[in-house]
């Protein structure tokens, strides 16, 4: 049995740059691995079956970690099949990535069980088959993506800060918050001067799918505002939403429906997962 954290991930900044022909968005971000984890536990099995502490996920052939099954004896044609567990703490449609961390842990728990027939470097190219946002993982917890997101440049991480996730009851949709976006109300700031200032330890994070998020759902702005009203200076989404990322001295959130969850940057060494 093979025990592993995944992590879920937060946008220091997120820029969409374009739509492409394809449908998807050209983006620049700098993503983040964060301590806020899942728990995946693997074992061989004869057949593939997947079990999860959150009865609202998923388990069939839908999910992300059978899915990642499915590529890996697809690209390496070896023939096993796997028994996985998820203890779930990463909230589903909060932006912090925990389904996409979840198949690049699977991806990474399958080579280890099978022997290191892959490198990280093919696992991460495998990876944009089934998302945009899995390959990042395969880096050492901070990179800069391009592309769909699945292009990643490896960056010294930024100094560390302590930062809350706190994600309001309601959910949001990636494919949804990206159909709402409106090309022409994207800002036109350089990524690649955020990326210098951000790694410098400025804290000047910003996310273009904010304004999407909140036509979808108007309420995102007052919960926003009480986040700053309970003593946060730094209030930003994280992917689609509807998580934040917040940093600051909080008073304590009455409403025991919102997630709250102090966290702290993490990163993994190059022989290890996180
Ligand atoms: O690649 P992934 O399955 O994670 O993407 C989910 C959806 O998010 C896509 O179907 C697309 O609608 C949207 N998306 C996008 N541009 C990206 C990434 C995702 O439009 N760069």
């Amino acid at each position: 049995m093979l025990t592993l954290r995944s992590p879920a991930k937060v946008n220091l900044f997120l820029r969409i740059l374009y739509r492409r022909p394809d449908g998807y968005h050209e983006l620049a971000s700098l993503f983040q691995t964060i301590s806020l984890c899942d728990t995946l536990h693997f074992e061989f099995a004869e057949h593939d079956t997947l079990t999860c502490t959150d009865p609202t996920i998923p388990t069939d052939h839908t999910n992300l970690v059978l899915k990642a099954a499915d590529l890996f004896r697809r690209k390496t044609g070896m023939k096993f099949g796997v028994r996985a567990h998820l203890e779930k703490h990463i909230p589903p449609q909060s932006g912090l990535g925990g389904g996409s961390g979840n198949a690049a842990t699977t991806l990474w728990a399958l080579n280890q069980l099978c022997g290191t027939p892959a490198e990280d470097i093919d696992l991460a190219d495998w990876a944009a088959d089934i998302g945009s946002d899995i390959s990042f993982f395969f880096s050492h917890g901070t990179a800069y993506c391009t592309g769909r997101g699945e292009k990643l440049r490896a960056v010294n991480p930024p100094p560390s800060v302590p930062l809350y996730i706190v994600k309001p009851p309601q959910g949001l949709s990636t494919p949804e918050v990206y159909r709402n976006l409106n090309a022409t109300q994207l800002t036109q700031r350089d990524p690649e001067h955020f990326l210098q200032e951000i790694l410098k330890g400025k804290t000047c994070y910003f996310n273009d799918l904010e304004i999407p998020a909140l036509k979808l759902l108007p309420s995102l702005a007052d919960f926003k505002q009480q986040l700053y009203n309970s003593g946060f200076h730094t209030v930003t989404m994280t992917g689609s939403g509807s998580a934040f990322f917040c940093l600051g001295t909080p008073k304590p959130l009455q409403d025991s429906k919102v997630f709250f969850y102090p966290s702290s940057f993490l990163h993994r060494t190059p022989l290890n997962w996180y």
